[in-house]
């Protein structure tokens, strides 16, 4: 059954939606760890704090990022690359944690990827207006991995086309606890992030934290 926006958002995790063949949306998945992950997360932002990256192009990117994990992802106006290294620090990225590494194998083997295991985590942190234009994970390494992604905070409005940038894309609402996890056929699909809409979340306040995991080396 595909779920449209406008529907009311579905509670309990109950069984994955499939949005595009090796596409699922898993909503709530991750209700029950969300506070573990948030406290995880703000370890990682201790020691590598949120930055707004420069773009190849000059832009300087909405969305503030960090990583942890072996590799973490970059921009700069020399490219897009994963780096063992925080470029602000020179330090490796932080460790990634526990209950991070087991949400997104746990979540990818429920979508039907089996033996995921992440080397690399980008944290991506939205506020109000800021949004993820359409575009491509194409930067890893291994595609025979998928992507998954965990959201938590504001609810935010997740743009999934197919595979030519030309696809117009489906809109999908992710909220708090919700995991997309897209491989196989699908891993190469565009997808972005709508303008974050304003509002106050009990966790989180007026932000929205996206967890994304990849297989990269
Ligand atoms: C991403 O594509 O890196 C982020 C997607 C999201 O924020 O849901
Ligand atoms: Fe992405």
């Amino acid at each position: 059954m595909t779920r449209s926006l406008f529907d009311e958002p579905p509670t309990p995790y109950d069984a994955p939606e499939s949005i595009a063949p090796g596409a699922v949306l898993l909503h709530n998945y991750a209700c029950d760890q969300a506070e573990a992950l948030i406290q995880a997360a703000q370890q990682v932002i201790a020691a590598a704090p949120l930055r707004h990256l420069i773009t190849p192009g000059g832009h300087t990117m909405a969305v503030a990022m960090s990583n942890c994990g072996d590799f973490g992802w970059v921009s700069d106006r020399t490219g897009y690359r994963y780096e063992r290294t925080n470029p602000l620090s020179g330090q490796p990225w932080p460790a990634m944690p526990a209950c991070f590494a087991d949400m997104a194998a746990r979540a990818a083997a429920e979508a039907g990827f089996e033996g995921f295991r992440p080397d690399a985590c980008l944290i991506n942190r939205y506020e109000p207006g800021a949004r993820m234009s359409l575009h491509q994970d194409r930067d890893e390494a291994d595609m025979t991995a998928p992507i998954v992604s965990v959201s938590l905070g504001l609810p935010a409005v997740f743009l999934f086309g197919g595979l030519q940038r030309s696809d117009r894309p489906a809109r999908y609402r992710l909220a708090h606890g919700d995991v997309a996890v897209w491989g196989g056929p699908s891993r190469l699909a565009f997808h972005g992030v709508a303008p974050l809409a304003d509002g106050d979340h009990p966790q989180l306040g007026r932000q929205r934290i996206n967890l994304t995991f990849r297989r990269a080396g």
